[in-house]
């Protein structure tokens, strides 16, 4: 007479396989969340680092103070510059942030401010078109003058030679209604090329 054989179904439990089963599924269930989690609260403590958030109001911070669209203040008004046109230099401050640092008041660049025929504030980067020297203005002779390669450009920034590839890089101003100072969009752009293009 032929024995009792054993239950092996796949369901059975005579060797603990369900509970097993139920525990690989947990632990990686498990393994997946806390792997998801890593990159969720690093971009959460990044978010909430105050160094990180961008000034989102005017005058907002030390140097001079930088707009949430990238405006930075000057602190000189329209009157104050020379009614003939002269050129003024100026130099931009605003704070600068890393990922964790931040730096108040900090120069990052220089500007020529002048009024033009018409009376408009016009802004000029003072980095030459052509290899980044340093442009001056020369009142001698009434131009701006890059002394790198003997170029000169009129008080419109037009370059006068050939040498630089485009006229000088104007840079968008505006003025603050309430104190009449001017902010200026201080931006740098690649050197030797054509056209302006931001770096
Ligand atoms: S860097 Fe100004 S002309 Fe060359």
């Amino acid at each position: 007479m032929a024995e009792p054989r054993a239950n092996h179904s796949s369901h059975g439990d005579a060797n603990g396989a369900p509970r097993r089963g139920f525990m690989f599924q947990f632990l990686t269930g498990f393994i997946g969340f806390a792997v998801g989690l890593v990159p969720a609260a690093m971009g959460a403590m990044f978010a909430l680092n105050p160094l990180m958030k961008k000034k989102n109001a005017a005058g907002e911070g030390g140097g001079g103070g930088e707009s949430a669209d990238g405006f930075v203040n000057l602190r000189v008004t329209a009157e104050s510059l020379p009614e003939n046109g002269t050129p003024q230099e100026f130099k931009v401050r605003a704070d600068k942030v890393d990922a964790w640092n931040k730096f108040k008041d900090v120069e990052i660049g220089t500007v020529w401010l002048r009024r033009n025929k018409e009376g408009e504030i016009i802004a000029f980067s003072t980095i030459c078109p052509h290899l980044g020297c340093a442009i001056d203005y020369r009142s001698s002779d009434g131009d701006f003058y890059c002394p790198c390669h003997t170029s000169t450009f009129n008080l419109d920034g037009e370059k006068q030679n050939s040498i630089p590839p485009r006229n000088m890089d104007q840079l968008e101003i505006r003025t603050d209604e309430q104190t009449g100072e001017l902010w200026v969009k201080y931006e740098k752009f690649r050197a030797a090329t054509h056209d302006k293009e931001p770096v």
